[in-house]
């Protein structure tokens, strides 16, 4: 562990009145992935809300098997620890949610106006700047705990885009504990409404953010593909399509991937 920034991280307790997330930061340096230890310390007992944030990791993890490209000082890779009283039905809120975390948070610290592409990437200019791995450990049918995976393409200068991925991803300039410490405080305002139950808020941001709803896209999960055109998400996060022979389907996101017709949007 880098002790001076994880003073530095700490100190974002000190800057805001947060109720729950980021009362409880631990940085290091190293992780295999912050994915992987927050579910380790949320098992031992670490308090809703808790936050790991690594300077890179070994096997930085994406949804669907995927790895994530995780090189020191080029990303914020954080987890936040959730351990709220929903049924695993509601889950997907929580991805939405934190989508709209850092969408507000990037265009509060540097201006720019991300898209949001269902579920859980944030895009500029139809490439990947962020990702977000949701994972939930259930127990006796609820919710026991959710660990919430921010992965932020972000420099304080030069970014190298690995070669296979430069079709694909992109990064943005700013200083990293400013985001995180503004990722948080929009997380925490968020995260009070989904305890009151109030969604419509969230989704509404959502769709203003949404690159996906207009689309034409490919619905691809285990069991089929196929192509439509998105319409819509409901309150509770799901993706509404209608497909080629006029029948209106509401996708979970779950182990569904949605590609764009003409690329990854
Ligand atoms: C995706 O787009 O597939 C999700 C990527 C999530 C990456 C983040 S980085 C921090 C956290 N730890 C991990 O191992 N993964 C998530």
């Amino acid at each position: 562990m880098q002790y001076g920034d994880y003073r530095k991280y700490q100190e974002i307790t000190n800057h805001f009145e947060t109720n729950s997330i980021g009362q409880q930061i631990f940085y290091f340096d190293k992780l295999d992935s912050t994915n992987n230890y927050s579910k380790r310390i949320a098992a031992e007992g670490a308090a809703d809300g808790t936050v790991v944030i690594a300077g890179s990791q070994g096997s930085g993890r994406g949804r669907l098997g995927k790895e994530w490209h995780s090189p020191y000082d080029n990303g914020i890779y954080m987890s936040i620890i959730l351990k709220p009283e929903l049924l695993p039905v509601n889950i997907q809120i929580i991805t939405l949610a934190a989508s709209v975390a850092v969408a507000e948070a990037i265009l509060k610290v540097t201006g720019i106006k991300t898209g949001i592409k269902w579920p859980n990437d944030i895009l500029v200019s139809d490439k990947k700047l962020c990702g977000i791995l949701t994972e939930m450990v259930s127990e006796n049918g609820m919710t026991g705990f959710l660990v919430v995976g921010i992965g932020i393409n972000v420099s304080e200068g030069r970014y190298v885009i690995p070669a296979e991925l430069i079709d694909k991803a992109t990064y943005i300039q700013a200083d990293r504990f400013t985001l995180v410490k503004e990722v948080l405080f929009e997380m925490d305002l968020i995260y009070k409404k989904i305890l009151a139950g109030s969604y419509n808020d969230i989704i509404d941001k959502c769709k203003e953010y949404s690159v996906t709803i207009g689309r034409e896209v490919r619905i691809i999960s285990e069991m089929e593909e196929f192509p439509c055109t998105a319409v819509d998400i409901t309150y509770d996060g799901m993706l509404v399509v209608v497909c080629p022979d006029g029948t209106r389907r509401s996708i979970m996101s779950g182990e569904v991937s949605v590609r764009g017709m003409m690329g990854y949007v």
